[in-house]
């Protein structure tokens, strides 16, 4: 009877094995055999029952069938166990050959890339590069460039005053000759290129914004005519707009130059026929400019019998309009949703 008992334990192990695939199952299956109520445990009170010839055997064959459940235990479990590293290795398996993640890249803004373009221009031909303060005296912004307090010029430049009439914020880089020349005591030549911002009090509109960017340039040397700077000029248009450009002077008014100029370039989108991007003219201007005015010369201790030269005057922001297609000038400076700036980003440089 006892051996019935011993026999039918023996042959449950032979398959309550079968398809146990965690952990946790082999668990309890190890419970139910071997725990304190396990049936292989409760075995071995019933040797109380048995004949003292008996009980050695029925000892032996109990221990039997406890080994028998722990090969068995730590066969399955060593399975079980390789089972799950192997899936977690494979899990974590890396993919070479799967594509990278894609880090977004930044470029270059358009104000920048303008400036850039005209410094490495100006750069090749001797102007360096020269910067100079936004809060600015009235004096370098407008009474040494020949704009005397109530000149009628200055209205054009509606400009934001810091404390009283001293100082300001520079409607224009102009001042930065202003400070060169003075720097510079009349004795020497000058070729600078100046980019930096300016303001003035104008309502922010598609074409007008209160803060922008100019850069200036200032020649000063000797015998120094138009034609030099319609040559440059005609280099800056060309690098800027293409080798097609043409350009042209019109007569103007500043009070710093005299005579002076709007320069002018043909239409990169018509080609001089007419388009609204020239408004039918077949020409965009894209600047002012000039010969020094003597009075500035003399202003900022140049001798006007022996030096003179020329000055330019772009708005940066109307350069990039134009180049990248932009119409609204607001775009540089306000939250817009990146993708158009990268889409613009993306035109030729
Ligand atoms: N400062 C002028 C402006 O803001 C631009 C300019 C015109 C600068 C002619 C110059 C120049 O140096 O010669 O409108």
């Amino acid at each position: 009877m006892h051996n019935d008992k011993i026999n039918s334990v023996k042959k449950e192990l032979e398959n309550v094995f079968d398809g146990v695939n965690t952990l946790e199952k082999l668990e309890q299956i190890k419970v139910e055999y071997m725990g304190k109520n396990g049936k292989i445990t409760t075995l071995n009170s019933l040797i109380r029952e048995i004949p003292n010839e008996e009980k050695k055997e029925f000892g032996m064959q109990v221990n039997e069938l406890k080994d028998l459940f722990n090969t068995k235990y730590t066969q399955i479990k060593e399975e079980i166990e390789e089972a799950e590293i192997n899936e977690k290795l494979n899990k974590e398996a890396i993919d070479v050959t799967l594509p990278g993640t894609e880090i977004p890249r930044g470029s270059a803004n358009m104000i920048e890339r303008v400036i850039e373009t005209l410094e490495e221009l100006l750069m090749s031909m001797g102007y360096d590069v020269v910067e100079g303060p936004e809060v600015e005296k009235d004096l370098y912004n407008f009474e040494l460039l020949n704009l005397p307090k109530g000149h009628p010029a200055r209205d054009a430049q509606d400009t934001f005053y810091i404390k009283g009439e001293e100082y300001l914020l520079r409607s224009q880089t102009s001042p930065v000759q202003v400070r060169t020349m003075l720097e510079a005591k009349g004795e020497k030549p000058i070729r600078i290129i100046c980019p930096g911002k300016t303001y003035r009090r104008d309502e922010d509109d598609a074409t007008h914004s209160h803060e922008f960017t100019q850069m200036e340039g200032l020649l000063i040397d000797k015998n120094i005519t138009l034609g030099d700077l319609k040559g440059t000029f005609e280099e800056i248009a060309k690098k800027l707009f293409g080798e097609g450009r043409e350009t042209r002077f019109r007569p103007s008014y500043y009070p710093f130059t005299e005579p002076s100029v709007e320069m002018d370039i043909s239409c990169f989108n018509c080609n001089g026929k007419g388009c609204n991007i020239c408004k039918g003219t077949g020409w965009i201007t894209v600047g002012g400019a000039g010969m020094v005015n003597p009075i500035v010369l003399k202003n900022c201790g140049y001798d006007s019998e022996k030096w003179n030269g020329f000055a330019f005057g772009f708005g940066i922001e109307r350069l990039a309009m134009l180049k990248y297609g932009v119409n609204d000038i607001r775009v540089f400076y306000l939250n817009h949703d990146i993708r158009s700036l990268k889409e613009l980003n993306r035109r030729e440089y």
